[in-house]
């Protein structure tokens, strides 16, 4: 019999790539906890919804009770806990949410879990138990051009209301481990991309609003640096470290892929200028705007406040202990990620607020 895993924020961008990976892939059942915000969609979940294997609560990870009520009904193995709002322009915004969900959320899941795990008599049971807290490689703050890229060790030091939320919330899920020896994993992670991404991120924004023929945003010159990691492959090295990792320790989860976002922004202009050319699509003709490229939409725009410029991990620790490294291109899955959004703009439509 497989494990039973409680993931929180299941309908979200990276927690639905990882719910269907676990369903297609293992004999492993899951309960989704999700308050479906309005990054979190149901539709993102449709390829496996009918398995007997997966289970669906809505629940506000802020709403201790409804929690407490999930896990002792469901009984968990292991919790990976992804639940979070999770857009840096939204938390300077408003950073309400970001202090509400990130870090007050974290605090209730992580006692819900210590009541739970305190309680478990089967010991088998109790040594397999695991909280896997994910997070992101913008709590170490940002790099200069020739920094070498941040290690487990690198001190934090976050720069936006939602890297010093996930910072917190970092620091409260070690606290547990020392203090209450509730056991956890860590792991940090570069940019992801690919479907089911929320039209307001980078990747997805930019696809889509060439193909409606709108101006694509810039922050600045465009010259801040990410890693990107394609979500499939984000999704199996969490699955590895549910299973595999070391409690207590931290692991980062990186693509060794770090693009300018500018060039990210030309390359899909580019492979977009060939599957979708500018004469076949009826949004630019339309407008009638008469350009050659979807490169001439590009609009540099006012610096976000506090932009890191430089993010870059080294993820030779998950590399040496689980032989794991991401398996595919970047230039290979910005193809099918370009093509799956054209062949879902109605999902991409249903997914936006202003965005289309
Ligand atoms: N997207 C990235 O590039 C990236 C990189 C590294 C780490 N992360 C982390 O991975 C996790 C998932 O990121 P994502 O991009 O999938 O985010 P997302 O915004 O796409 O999804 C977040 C999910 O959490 C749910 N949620 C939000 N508040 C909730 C609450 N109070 N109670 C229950 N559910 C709630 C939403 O409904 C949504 O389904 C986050 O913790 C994020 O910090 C993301």
């Amino acid at each position: 019999m497989g494990m039973k895993i409680l993931v929180t924020g299941g309908a979200g961008f990276i927690g639905s790539a990882l719910i269907r990976y676990i369903i297609k892939n293992t004999e492993d059942s899951v309960i989704n906890v999700d308050k479906l915000t309005y990054a979190g969609n149901l539709k993102n979940l449709e390829s496996i919804s009918s398995s007997k294997r997966y289970n669906f609560e809505k629940i506000d990870i802020c709403n201790q009770k409804m929690l407490a009520e999930a896990f002792f009904k469901f009984k968990p193995d292991a919790v990976m806990h992804l639940a979070a709002e999770s857009h840096v322009d939204r938390s300077i915004t408003g950073p309400d949410n970001f202090i509400s969900t990130n870090i007050v959320g974290t605090y209730n899941l992580l006692e819900v879990s210590r009541m739970y795990y305190k309680d478990i008599k089967n010991l088998a049971k109790k040594n397999q138990f695991k909280f896997h807290h994910i997070s992101t490689d913008e709590v170490y703050g940002d790099l200069s051009i020739s920094d070498p890229p941040f290690d487990e060790n690198s001190p934090y030091k976050p720069s936006s209301p939602y890297s010093a939320s996930k910072a917190s919330s970092d620091h409260l899920v070690r606290s547990w481990y020392r203090t209450f020896g509730l056991p956890i994993i860590v792991s940090n992670c570069s940019n992801n991309y690919g479907p089911f991404h929320y039209p307001e991120k980078l990747i997805p924004q930019t696809i889509l609003n060439a193909v409606m023929g709108k101006d694509i945003p810039i922050y600045g010159d465009g010259s801040q640096i990410r890693d990107w990691l394609f979500v499939d492959d984000h999704a199996e090295a969490l699955f590895i470290l549910v299973k595999k990792g070391v409690v207590g320790d931290t692991y980062n989860i990186g693509a060794n892929n770090e693009i300018k976002n500018i060039d990210v922004v030309k390359t899909i202009c580019k492979k977009l200028d060939n599957i979708y050319p500018i004469s076949i699509n009826p949004n630019l003709k339309n407008k009638k705007l008469k350009i050659n490229s979807y490169e001439k939409l590009i609009k540099f725009v006012k610096d976000r406040p506090g932009h890191d410029l430089r993010y870059a991990l080294d993820s030779s620790k998950l590399k040496k202990e689980f032989h794991w490294k991401p398996k595919r291109s970047f230039d290979e899955q910005i193809d099918k990620t370009i093509k799956w959004y054209l062949d879902n703009l109605e999902w991409a439509a249903s997914n936006s607020d202003n965005h289309l």
